[in-house]
């Protein structure tokens, strides 16, 4: 064989290598930690279905993957808590540790049975938050696994449900809005029990005999840049520069907004599915409306 078509060749099988290295390799007992109460979370079929319980109120469960990352793609596909889950919350989440953190969250709050799930997101920059906005879901998340993903670039923040755009939050530090650029975050996911505040304001209680609560969770995959430094003074550091220069596959220009069907499915979503808006409350409410809510979130 000549030169170059060997090494064409060996690239090939490389990829391949690597491409089935990510199949196999996409497992919870690979990617993540049980970091709290270990024993109430159950992983199956060589670490490809894992499942976490919450057994009382003062108990519960959590992961958190090995890898911390700086912009890229989470998701992961979950069955929420089935029948009576009131009181109960299940999250999924990006942080990053330390004070002042950046967050990117997913909770599912629980109901009782027949009632529907309430999905909340929200985003924290330096610390800031308080940008909710809830949905309902327009399917059942407890018949089945839905696929949940975070997807984070310079641009924009987009939250996705089985690949359509719920919610998107652009990147407007120029214009003073905080946004996520350098705190490595971890990706979470927990289950816990709120029965004070998660379902109807509080006023539904968690019916313990009904315990244990179980979120079902299958393929895991981050697609992301590491970055492994622990704290916020990662600012300077060649790690979150590396991650934020344009070769990435994230940072592709066609990644920095919606695709017009995208844009078209989020709207259609939003229209029929909102609750709560940060926005609209600030306005409705007449208190100081963030000046991001002015701004396109596409
Ligand atoms: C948790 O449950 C125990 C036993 O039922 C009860 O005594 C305790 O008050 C509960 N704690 C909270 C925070 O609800
Ligand atoms: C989940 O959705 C993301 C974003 O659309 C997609 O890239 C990924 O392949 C999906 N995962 C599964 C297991 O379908
Ligand atoms: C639970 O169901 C009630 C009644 O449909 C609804 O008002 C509420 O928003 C739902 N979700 C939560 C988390 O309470």
């Amino acid at each position: 064989m000549e030169g170059p078509a060997k090494v064409v060749l060996a690239v090939v099988v490389a990829v391949a290598a690597v491409l089935e290295l990510g199949l196999v390799g996409a497992n919870f007992q690979d990617q993540c930690d049980i970091t709290w109460q270990p024993q109430n979370a159950k992983m199956t079929e060589g670490g490809n279905h894992l499942s976490l319980s919450l057994v009382s109120n003062s108990s519960g469960c959590m992961l958190r993957t090995k890898k911390q990352f700086i912009y890229g793609s989470v998701s992961i596909r979950i069955q929420l808590v089935k029948g009576n889950s009131a009181g109960t919350v299940t999250t999924y989440y990006t942080s990053s540790i330390g004070d002042k953190h950046d967050e990117i969250d997913f909770e599912f709050l629980g109901n009782e049975t027949g009632q529907p799930y309430t999905f909340h997101t929200n985003v924290f920059a330096d610390g800031v938050g308080a940008k909710e906005m809830q949905f309902r879901p327009w399917f059942d998340p407890t018949d089945g696994f839905h696929n949940y993903t975070i997807f984070w670039n310079p641009c924009m923040i987009v939250w996705l449900v089985d690949s359509i755009p719920i919610r998107v939050f652009r990147n407007y530090e120029d214009k003073g809005v905080p946004y996520p650029t350098h705190r490595p975050m971890y990706a979470f996911s927990s289950i816990w029990a709120a029965e004070d505040w998660a379902t109807q304001g509080g006023r539904v209680k968690t019916d313990w005999t009904k315990a244990p609560f179980d979120a079902e969770y299958r393929d895991i995959a981050l697609n992301v840049c590491e970055c492994s430094e622990s704290s916020g003074d990662a600012a300077s550091s060649s790690c979150a520069q590396g991650c934020a220069t344009p070769d990435h596959w994230y940072a592709a220009p066609e990644l920095c907004k919606l695709t017009d069907r995208q844009l078209r499915q989020m709207r259609a979503m939003q229209l029929g599915y909102t609750i709560y808006d940060y926005c609209a409350d600030a306005t409705a409410k007449g208190r100081l409306v963030p000046p991001e809510c002015s701004m396109d979130q596409y």
